[in-house]
């Protein structure tokens, strides 16, 4: 059950993970995450379990919580490399640059203490520790119809670097699933003598593509062979 917050003013701790925290952590990051994962095409992360339980034997991560009254408020997690299988960044790009970056792979609030200047916080956080670090910017990818923390990114005097855009083309096509079909009674042999003209091949319908299937009005060529 969710504690009711105080309305009052807040004090905020923050703290290194530790490996007893990972579960409660991973349930307050899925809470989190919900609303925004629904709406973007890319997953806001959390991703899996497994490599949210790998990221705590990362060396160059470091995972932070934000705590009041001893209960989550919020979570930040940053990278001195770009590290992982599934990492996209290219160092060169930065180096070129003369940047060194401190990578915020996560920050998240709960949602009842967002707008009380938590991620605030959190931010002068992960400022002091690129500082102590020397790390010249913080970098960060956020999906662009996150809205609500793309405006609070850019009201905070982050821009835009470079990005991906994930675009689409319709592909025109058929459906997968056949129309509906009219099948016929399939007949039984007593009904198909009956039905049979006794003289001579049936001439081939032009509807039934070089005529009639196997088992039923014998053809031009079936009939011969029977002769
Ligand atoms: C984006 C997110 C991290 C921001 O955290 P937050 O705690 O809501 O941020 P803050 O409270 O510091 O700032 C929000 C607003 O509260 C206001 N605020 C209220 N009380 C405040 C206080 N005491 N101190 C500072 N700001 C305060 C701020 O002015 C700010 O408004 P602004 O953006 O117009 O300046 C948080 O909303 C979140 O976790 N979102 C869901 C997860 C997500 O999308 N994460 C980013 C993925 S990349």
């Amino acid at each position: 059950m969710t504690k009711a917050v105080s309305q009052d003013a807040l004090e905020v701790r923050v703290r290194r993970i530790h490996r007893r925290d990972l579960n409660r952590t991973w349930e307050f990051l899925k809470l989190v995450f919900r609303d925004v994962n629904r709406e973007t095409v890319e997953y806001q992360r959390p991703r899996s379990k497994r490599r949210f339980m790998e990221v705590y034997t990362s060396e160059w991560i470091e995972q932070l919580l934000y705590e009041v009254d001893g209960e989550i408020v919020g979570y930040s997690e940053c990278a001195y490399e770009a590290t992982g299988d599934d990492n996209w960044v290219n160092p060169r790009w930065f180096e070129k640059r003369g940047m060194r970056p401190l990578f915020v792979e996560e920050l998240a609030v709960h949602p009842n203490y967002q707008g009380r200047g938590v991620g605030s916080f959190m931010l002068d956080q992960l400022q002091h520790l690129a500082r102590t670090r020397g790390c010249t910017h913080l970098v960060l990818e956020v999906a662009e119809n996150n809205e609500s923390a793309l405006a609070w990114y850019r009201a905070r005097t982050f821009y835009k670097l470079d990005a991906a855009i994930f675009l689409a083309q319709k592909v025109p096509g058929e459906p997968d699933l056949l129309p509906p079909r009219r099948i016929k009674r399939k007949l039984k042999p007593a009904e198909e003598g009956a039905a049979t003209p006794a003289t001579g091949p049936t001439p081939a319908s032009p509807n039934t593509r070089g005529g009639a299937r196997r088992g039923r009005t014998p053809t031009a060529k079936s009939a011969k062979k029977g002769s």
